[in-house]
């Protein structure tokens, strides 16, 4: 899976994903980081690819040009022509764990990271597939939420995971939030370890999990406890 990430700071997504799960993925070659730096794809010898917004009122805005050729940089190099343009903007749909699924099934995904005001809005209409937030709060730029889109999405692909991390119980499996869980020593600080869990017997533990998984959503997360209910119904 190929991830070419549009951006003024490629050593910044660069770097970030280059440590842990992610960084040891691109080293093996399961998953392919690549950041095109927008600037320098400027008409000018000064790599400025920001401007004036027409109507006026504060701030910069990106040109469309560089935007533009950057992107056709990048599709030159693809066998698929037209492959899914995330635009990282606060104005989009909300990223989840569906969206990070149905994503991982891509073979190129572009990312493209806005900054100053913004993005002139006709290379956006012209290249952008999907609109996609990582909340209800305002960033400095997509950087960030690229590399959490990257991250995300990248842990999905087979292969990225070892046995030992795949075989973690997902938060978000069926809809709930993980069950809480423990490891040595069966005391600390005077708190021990739920009995059922030292107990080796699979069912009563699955059934422990179960409830717990169900009591935390509730009480962290009602909004996702009522879609498991009407789910159940
Ligand atoms: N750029 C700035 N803020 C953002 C957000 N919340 N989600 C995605 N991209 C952004």
């Amino acid at each position: 899976m190929n991830f070419h990430i549009m951006t003024l700071f490629p050593d910044m997504v660069l770097n970030g994903l280059s440590e842990s799960i992610t960084g040891r993925a691109a080293k093996n070659g399961i998953i392919n980081i690549d950041a095109v730096n927008i600037r320098d794809f400027a008409d000018n010898r000064y790599g400025h690819v920001d401007d004036y917004t027409y109507g006026g009122g504060a701030g910069m805005l990106m040109q469309a040009k560089p935007v533009y050729d950057a992107y056709m940089h990048i599709i030159s190099k693809l066998k698929n022509a037209k492959p899914r343009v995330l635009y990282m903007t606060p104005q989009g749909t909300p990223f989840n764990q569906a969206m990070a699924e149905e994503l991982s099934g891509e073979d190129d995904i572009i990312l493209l990271c806005g900054h100053y005001e913004g993005i002139d809005e006709r290379v956006l209409e012209m290249i952008v597939t999907d609109n996609v937030s990582i909340g209800d709060f305002v960033l400095t730029g997509g950087e960030l939420p690229a590399m959490m889109i990257v991250d995300a999405v990248s842990r999905l692909v087979p292969g990225v995971l070892g046995s030992d991390e795949s075989a973690l119980y997902e938060s978000f499996y069926d809809g709930l939030l993980e069950y809480p869980q423990y490891t040595r020593p069966e005391e600390f600080m005077g708190k021990k370890v739920p009995e059922v869990l030292l107990s080796g017997h699979h069912k009563n533990i699955a059934d422990w999990r179960k409830e717990q998984s169900i009591k935390r959503t509730k009480e962290r997360r009602p909004d996702l406890y009522e879609a498991y209910m009407k789910k159940q119904e």
